[in-house]
C-alpha cells in the first residue's frame, strides 16, 4: 500500500512538498513516479488526500480508467442505469450538466480543494471516477463491498486521442512523436499503460463480482450487450417490462457520442476551468490510429503489449 501517512504532523503542505522531492520526475509530461506508476504531479495531493480520507460505502461505484479510454462515457452510463428510477429520459440530468458534473473524479473534483470533504450526504449508490491505477486506491475501495468498473482502450487508439487532445481554449495537441517514446517507456499519465492494465484485469479474475472489465471497443460493438452488463453487475438488473419498452436503448441512445457531443452541457463549460467539455468528444471512433501511427510505431506498441501481457489472459 503505497499510503502515505501524513497524520501529527504540523504542515501537511510542507510534507507534501518533501515528499515531492524524493519522487522521480518528469517536466513533460509533469509526473511523479508513486508507488510504481507516473502520475501527474498537478494531482498529487489530491491522490494522496483520496488515499487517505475516502471511506467506501457498500453501495458505491467506482468508475476506474485510463484517461482517453472512454471516461466520459462510461459516466454518462452508468450514472443513467443506475438512476433510472428517478427520472425519465427526457428529464435526464444529462440533458443539462456534464458528465463530468454528475460523477465527480477523485482527483479532479471530490479531493480537489479540500482535503477531506465529508461525502456522507450524496445519496446511494454514491458513483465516482478516478484514474487511479488499482494499487493506488484507498484501502476501503478495494475491502468494502464496493463495485469497481474499470474501462480499457486499445492502446493504439488510446495514446493518439491522449494526443489530440486539446483541454483548454487554443491550447495545442501533444505532437505524437514526441510522446511516442515516452508512452513506450510507460512514461504518461497514470502509465504504464500495460501495469494499469494489468492490476485491473488481475483484480477481475480474483474477484468478477468485484470490479468489472469492459472494453471500449466492446461498447462500440454491442452497446445493448455491454449495457445490460453494466446494469447486472452494479445490481440494477434490467426488467423484462423495461427491455420490452426500449429502455436499453433509449440510455444508449442518449449516451452515444453524437447525442452526448450535442447537448449544451458538453459545449461549453469546464471540469473544473482546467479541461473545456467539449474537448471530452472528438472522433469517438476504433481504429483512428491508422490516421496517425506509421505501421513501424504500431509494431512497436503491439510487440511491447504481447510482451507485457503474456500469460495474463489478457489480450490487446
Ligand atoms: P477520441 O479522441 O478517439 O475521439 P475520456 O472520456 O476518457 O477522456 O475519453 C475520450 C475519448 O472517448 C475520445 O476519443 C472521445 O471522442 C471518446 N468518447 C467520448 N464520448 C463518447 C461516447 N459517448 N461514445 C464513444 N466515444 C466517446
Amino acid at each position: 500500500n503505497a499510503t502515505v501517512e501524513m497524520e501529527n504532523k504540523e504542515s501537511p503542505k510542507d510534507d507534501l512538498h518533501e515528499l515531492l522531492q524524493t519522487l522521480e520526475r518528469h517536466v513533460s509530461p509533469p509526473v511523479v513516479k508513486y508507488g510504481g506508476f507516473w502520475v501527474p504531479e498537478m494531482v498529487f495531493r489530491q491522490i494522496l488526500s483520496t488515499q487517505k480520507n475516502f471511506k467506501a460505502q457498500g453501495t458505491d461505484i467506482i468508475l476506474s480508467t485510463l484517461p482517453k479510454s472512454g471516461t466520459t462515457w462510461l459516466k454518462a452510463l452508468t450514472f443513467s442505469i443506475a438512476n433510472r428510477h428517478l427520472f425519465t429520459i427526457d428529464q435526464s440530468p444529462l440533458l443539462t450538466s456534464s458528465p463530468h458534473t454528475l460523477v465527480p473524479f477523485f482527483e479532479f473534483n471530490v479531493y480537489w480543494e479540500q482535503e477531506n470533504p465529508d461525502l456522507s450526504n450524496i445519496p446511494s449508490p454514491r458513483i465516482f471516477a478516478t484514474h487511479m491505477p488499482f494499487e493506488l486506491l484507498p484501502d476501503s475501495i478495494r475491502e468494502s463491498d464496493c463495485r469497481i468498473i474499470c474501462m480499457c482502450r486499445n492502446p493504439l487508439d488510446q495514446f493518439v486521442s491522449y494526443c489530440n487532445f486539446s483541454p483548454k481554449e487554443n491550447s495545442e495537441p501533444v505532437p505524437i512523436d514526441k510522446n511516442f517514446d515516452m508512452f513506450c517507456q510507460g512514461i504518461h499519465f497514470y502509465g504504464p499503460f500495460w501495469d494499469h492494465m494489468l492490476g485491473y484485469w488481475n483484480a477481475h479474475l480474483e474477484n468478477p463480482r468485484k470490479v468489472l472489465f469492459l472494453r471500449y471497443e466492446d461498447l462500440k460493438e454491442d452497446i445493448t450487450s455491454q449495457v445490460k452488463k453494466i446494469a447486472e453487475f452494479i445490481g440494477f438488473p434490467f426488467s423484462l417490462e423495461e427491455e420490452e419498452q426500449g429502455l436499453i436503448d433509449h440510455i444508449s441512445g442518449l449516451c452515444s457520442f453524437q447525442s452526448l457531443r450535442s447537448l449544451a452541457p458538453n459545449k461549453t463549460g469546464s471540469v473544473n476551468g482546467i479541461v473545456k467539455n467539449s474537448s471530452f468528444f472528438r472522433k469517438g471512433q476504433v481504429g483512428d490510429w491508422t490516421n496517425y501511427l506509421t505501421p513501424a510505431m504500431a509494431a512497436r506498441i503491439k510487440k511491447l503489449m504481447d510482451s507485457k501481457f503474456e500469460g495474463s489472459g489478457l489480450m490487446y
